[in-house]
């Protein structure tokens, strides 16, 4: 089975990493946005995180989905024009398929190989299936292509990846959503939930290294794409849970002071100086409801495990 591919990247900031480092790199404190983690490798790390013992947001979210999976039908209804934001390897997506039977499935996705590479597989292993991938940043308001944002559609936003908008941001990003949807819409989301500090931070610094090489390799791909003479070895990996503000921060520390060049333009870090390079929100079921419904949306249903680490949420578009 083909996929039908919507080339949507001249609209998005795919493109901008030249301009967004330079900016990140020349401010004060200097920060990179956490979307250029993803490029083919950096979307194979991620893969390689979710795998990971320590990182539970994966394992916990897809055995939920299973769980769920009929009940979520039963809300959404069949034949919808299923849309996934960020839609990576797409297997979560695999866990709804036969319960939900949609009528179309249109992956989003940042990559544009890896993208092309997962939906492919889904073509293949659902011949029923009509599959489309679009590449595009879906953290930027976007149209859906033809056909798809009319009858029936269903946006499926799993992983917490909401988590990586700080709050104001997320809240224009569930705006953008709510744009998207017609009135009685729905958006399938999975948000992350506040915890035990010691189990958060271990999901960010897992025993093989594989998150430190993700984040480590966000300087690889600038010194790749970028003309850079940055040494990605010359970084430290630093991830812990900031409480008073409900997050994960992800950290490069330079141990030791050095200037970095990014084409004509020089960048001094001193000793023990931080590029941040993610935040990742936890919520409380209710905090999220709250969220939502700033951003117009109605909780229909919640699903959650025995030891609440993780939520899915089915939110319907109010006026
Ligand atoms: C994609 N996102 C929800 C992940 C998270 O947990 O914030 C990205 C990640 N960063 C480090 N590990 C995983």
């Amino acid at each position: 089975m083909t996929v039908h591919f919507h080339d949507q990247r001249q609209r998005a900031a795919c493109t901008s990493l030249r301009e967004e480092t330079l900016a990140g790199f020349a401010a004060d404190p200097k920060a990179v946005p956490p979307k250029f983690f993803y490029d083919r490798r950096g979307s194979e790390l991620f893969e390689a995180i979710c795998r990971q013992p320590e990182y539970y947001p994966t394992r916990t979210e897809e055995a939920l989905l299973a769980r769920a999976a009929h009940d979520i039908a039963e809300i959404a209804g069949r034949d919808a024009n299923l849309v996934e934001l960020g839609s990576g390897a797409s297997r979560k997506v695999r866990l709804l398929l036969e319960a939900l039977h949609p009528a179309s499935y249109l992956g989003i996705d940042i990559s544009k190989d890896f993208l092309l590479d997962s939906t492919q597989r889904l073509a293949n292993d659902y011949p029923w299936l009509d599959v489309h991938a679009a590449c595009a940043d879906f953290s930027q308001p976007m149209a859906l292509p033809e056909g798809f944002d009319g009858h029936h559609p269903l946006a499926f936003f799993p992983g917490s990846s909401i988590g990586n908008f700080d709050p104001e941001d997320a809240q224009r990003f569930l705006g953008n959503i709510h744009e998207l949807l017609p009135e009685g819409g729905g958006l399938l989301i999975g948000v992350d939930l506040v915890k035990d500090k010691d189990i958060l931070e271990a999901a960010y610094n897992d025993e093989a290294g594989v998150t430190a090489a993700f984040n480590r390799n966000l300087l690889e791909r600038i010194r790749q794409e970028l003309d850079s003479d940055i040494d990605p070895s010359r970084f430290e990996h630093h991830a812990f849970y900031n409480e008073g503000a409900s997050r994960i921060e992800m950290h490069l520390i330079s141990p030791q002071a050095q200037q970095v060049r990014i084409e004509e333009a020089h960048f001094d870090f001193a000793a023990g100086e931080s590029l941040h390079t993610e935040n990742s929100y936890k919520y409380t079921a209710a905090s999220f409801r709250d969220l939502a419904g700033s951003a117009g949306f109605d909780t229909v249903a919640t699903w959650t495990d025995p030891r609440e680490l993780f939520s899915v949420h089915y939110l319907q578009r109010v006026a």
